[in-house]
Parts: structure tokens; C-alpha cells; sequence
């Protein structure tokens, strides 16, 4: 495959990446941002993704698939489109996230990772979202909502759906 013509990505985020491995002396370090920053474009680490990363590097799909499963914020099925990030970490632990956690887990009909059959969200349980000053938290996509309760949970979700229905725009986390 030639990168020029054929590339997944945008021509921006093509250029972004030609920019990012000769920035680095081994490119190898250039792979978790562009993993990240492929999962912002595409939506999810697909197989496809995950070929042209270890093309662009110089190393081995399974190389790249050994260091991305370890990090949490990427995925490797699509999300849904809105994807709501539930911190269980110890502020928020405190404060009463597993009961919001479950209340998520009810309205939406799903568990930890799993999507919505619509496609609308999935749901995550998730490590501290830096804001623990204002827990319990969440995080969808780039929004944060703090210091909730699970009463909360119906009116959060009926604005994303009612923005999904409107065709808003999303932005993955
Ligand atoms: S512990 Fe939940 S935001 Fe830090």
C-alpha cells in the first residue's frame, strides 16, 4: 500500500502523523498519540487502523496491538455515539459512583463496555477523570458532569438523546 494514496486517514491527520514519526528518534514513541488521535477520527481501533499505525511506524500490527491493550482509552470496537465514562475511582467511590454506575446500567440496558442496540451509547466504568473535587463525575465524549446523584441520570441522558435525534454533532472521547 502506498500511504499517499492510500491512506484511511485525512490528509490533515496524514500530514499530522508524517509530522509526528520524524519527530520522534524512534518512532515507535509516536504510536500512542497516533493511536489516540486515529481513534478520534475514525471512531475505533479497527483492523484496518491498526494496519496502517504499523506500517506508518515500522513495526508489527501485533506489536501495536500488545502496547494499545493496555491502555483503557482505547477501543477496539466502535462506541456509541455518545460515550458515557462513569468514574468508580475513590472520590468518586465515596460519593456514591457505583450507585450512579448501576443506575447507568439500567436506563441504558447495557454493562461496562457494552453499546446501546441503537448505536446511541455505550457505557464505561473508568479510572479518576480529574475532576474528584466535584464527585461523583462523568464524562461523555468531551462533556463532564459533576457532583451527581443518580436522580440525574434520565434528564443526562434525555439531552443526548434528544441531540442524537436532532443529528448533532459528536466528538469521541
Ligand atoms: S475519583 Fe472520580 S474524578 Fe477523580
Amino acid at each position: 500500500m502506498s500511504l499517499e494514496t492510500m491512506t484511511l486517514f485525512s490528509p490533515k491527520l496524514a500530514a499530522r502523523f508524517d509530522a509526528l514519526v520524524e519527530k520522534y528518534p524512534l518512532k515507535r514513541s509516536a504510536l500512542i498519540p497516533m493511536l489516540l488521535y486515529a481513534q478520534d477520527e475514525i471512531g475505533y481501533l479497527s483492523d484496518t487502523v491498526i494496519g496502517e499505525v504499523a506500517l506508518r511506524i515500522g513495526i508489527t500490527e501485533l506489536e501495536v496491538r500488545n502496547v494499545a491493550s493496555y491502555y483503557s482509552m482505547l477501543r477496539f470496537k466502535p462506541a456509541g455515539k455518545y460515550n458515557v465514562q462513569v468514574c468508580t475511582n475513590i472520590s468518586c467511590m465515596l460519593r456514591g459512583a457505583y450507585d450512579l454506575y448501576e443506575r447507568f446500567q439500567e436506563e441504558l440496558g447495557v454493562g461496562h463496555k457494552g453499546v446501546t442496540p441503537d448505536g446511541v451509547f455505550s457505557l464505561e466504568e473508568v479510572e479518576c477523570i480529574g475532576v474528584c473535587c466535584w464527585a461523583p463525575a462523568i464524562q461523555v465524549n468531551y462533556d463532564f458532569h459533576e457532583d451527581l446523584t443518580p436522580e440525574h441520570v434520565p434528564a443526562i441522558l434525555d439531552g443526548y438523546r434528544s441531540n442524537a435525534l436532532a443529528g448533532g454533532k459528536v466528538s469521541h472521547a
